[in-house]
């Protein structure tokens, strides 16, 4: 049964009887980044780039960002939500030399079926070099293609500049401004809400 159907989305463009291959090795790639699921040994490296001010700062990460947080995350939530079906939190790696690049997820709008809202970040010596626009793009082919949504968004600060730039680079499009919208670390922010559907 195709996935998003199974949340109460719209029918799968391509409807194949296509389930969660949970337990299946399981990729995204444009040849150039690739994407694939968290492992357990990806927790060190978590940990490592999660004490990124710029990420702390524009990211919902627990603040201070533990070792306990990454390996939970990899052990415990990621696996479990995705068996869900309600979010698919994926790594980054540079296809020729297999390094970790950043991180890429998708989560399946509750309430609003077919609906996904992407968030992403990039580690900091990585940055710059379209892994954040590549990993969108892929999980927007993924999530349109063979899960069927018809609509993704990206709730962006406006003062995120190269966050904004992402969004313009993957073909979302500014639908507003959604004033004091998100609770963050103590303060209320406005949120560029950015979309971009199905074609
Ligand atoms: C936002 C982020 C994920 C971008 O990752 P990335 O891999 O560098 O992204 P890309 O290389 O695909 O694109 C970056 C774009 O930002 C632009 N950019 C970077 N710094 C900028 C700045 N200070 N001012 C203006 N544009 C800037 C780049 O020029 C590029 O745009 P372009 O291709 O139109 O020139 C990365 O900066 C990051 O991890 N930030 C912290 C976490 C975060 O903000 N996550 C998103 C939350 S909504």
């Amino acid at each position: 049964m195709p996935f998003a159907r199974l949340h109460g989305g719209v029918e799968s463009a391509e409807d194949d009887g296509w389930s969660a291959p949970v337990d299946a090795p399981w990729e995204l790639t444009d040849g150039v980044v690739r994407l694939r699921r968290w492992r357990p040994d990806d927790a060190e490296w978590i940990h490592g780039v999660c004490q990124d001010a710029e990420i702390q700062r524009w990211t919902r990460i627990p603040v201070p960002y533990t070792r306990a947080d990454a390996e939970w995350f990899v052990d415990v939530f990621v696996p479990q939500a995705w068996d869900r079906g309600e979010e698919f939190h994926l790594v980054a790696t540079d296809v020729a030399t297999d390094a970790r690049l950043g991180s890429v997820g998708l989560v399946l709008v509750p309430g609003a079926p077919g609906v996904g809202e992407v968030g992403y970040y990039t580690a900091p010596e990585g940055r710059n070099q379209g892994v954040a626009s590549a990993s969108v793009d892929l999980v927007a082919a993924w999530a349109f293609g063979v899960l069927g949504l018809v609509r993704l968004e990206l709730h962006i600060d406006p003062r995120n500049t190269p966050s904004l730039a992402v969004a313009r680079r993957c073909g979302f499009e500014l639908e507003g401004i959604l004033r004091s919208r998100a609770e963050h670390r103590g303060a209320r922010r406005d949120v560029a809400l950015h979309a971009r559907l199905q074609s």
